[in-house]
């Protein structure tokens, strides 16, 4: 199978370039919807993975227009290409559900302009090409990768500061971005549709953090950011076509071992 990755250099696209056989396009940020359909015809992909977006809330929220452009009309001029495309959403979408949860995929309530942004482009993809296999995922995390921009995650957070606050009512899944990747080639071969891609979580965001602390004996004071809402997806859909993840903590235990990070194990 011939794949045509998108933003191969960014976080998540990096790692799916490590994990499987891609074909890397050029950035996409200059191209014009012509020059998009230039460049599939080209490759003859016989799918897209597409992970090049504008991804912090903030950047979008300051500059609505390249986030339309970025997250909305790219993601849909490959989708026109008549290609199969695997499209990376996020969990964003259920931002402003204020239920117990976890969230299925049916409803949704995006609390912010990348939220609304990607729901956009789900929908949109899916009128244009019902095969569009959209994933929404969760926040991930990952040590820096040589090359790579390092982008702050929860990990490297954890590891960098000295002080930090979490919610210790907020459930929120975390993901090892590369159990994301691994996944990758079963997700392109997933029916068309809108699937929760990512950890589970059965202790809050403080109890995360805490958890890890501990494991890794960090010298980091843990504060209680206050109440906020759950932001934690249920993965039963994808677990029915055989896409399973770890949860929060299965997947930070196998992060550590693949680093070697508990350096007091050695
Ligand atoms: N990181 C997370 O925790 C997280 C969580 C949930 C969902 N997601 C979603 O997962 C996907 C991958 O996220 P990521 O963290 O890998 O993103 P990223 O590293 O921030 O960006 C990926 C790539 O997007 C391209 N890009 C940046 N600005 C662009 C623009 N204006 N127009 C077109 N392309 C642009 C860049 O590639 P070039 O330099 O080659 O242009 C960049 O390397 C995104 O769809 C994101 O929304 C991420």
């Amino acid at each position: 199978m011939k794949i045509l990755l998108t933003g191969a250099r960014g976080f998540v696209g990096s790692r799916i370039a490590d994990a499987m056989d891609v074909v890397a396009a050029p950035s996409l940020r200059a191209m014009t919807d012509e020059d998009i359909r230039r460049l599939v015809g080209e490759t003859g992909p016989d799918v897209i993975i597409h992970t090049a977006a504008v991804s912090d809330i903030g950047d979008c929220a300051r500059d609505p227009e390249g986030s339309f452009r970025a997250n909305v009309e790219i993601p849909l001029a490959l989708v026109r290409t008549g290609v199969k495309a695997v499209l990376f959403s996020t969990d964003q979408v259920y931002s402003g559900r204020t239920d117990e949860g976890p969230y299925a995929e049916d409803v949704t309530a995006p609390a912010n302009l990348y939220a609304e942004h990607k729901l956009e482009m789900e929908r949109r993809a899916l009128e244009t090409n019902p095969d569009t296999v959209l994933l929404r995922a969760a926040w991930m995390y990952d040590m820096p990768k040589y090359g790579v921009r390092n982008r702050s995650n929860f990990l490297v957070n954890m590891l960098r500061e000295r002080e930090l606050a979490f919610s210790s009512t907020q459930y929120r899944g975390l993901s090892y971005v590369r159990e994301v990747a691994g996944h990758m080639q079963k997700a392109a071969e997933l029916p068309g549709g809108v699937y929760n891609y990512g950890s589970a979580n059965s202790l809050t965001m403080l109890e995360t953090a805490r958890w890890l602390a501990e494991e890794l004996r960090l010298d980091i004071r843990l504060r209680d950011a206050g109440p906020r809402h759950n932001l934690w997806m249920d993965g039963a859909k994808l677990r029915a076509y055989g896409i399973v993840f770890r949860d929060t903590v299965g997947g930070l235990r196998q992060c550590i071992e693949d680093y070697a990070l508990n350096l007091h194990a050695l």
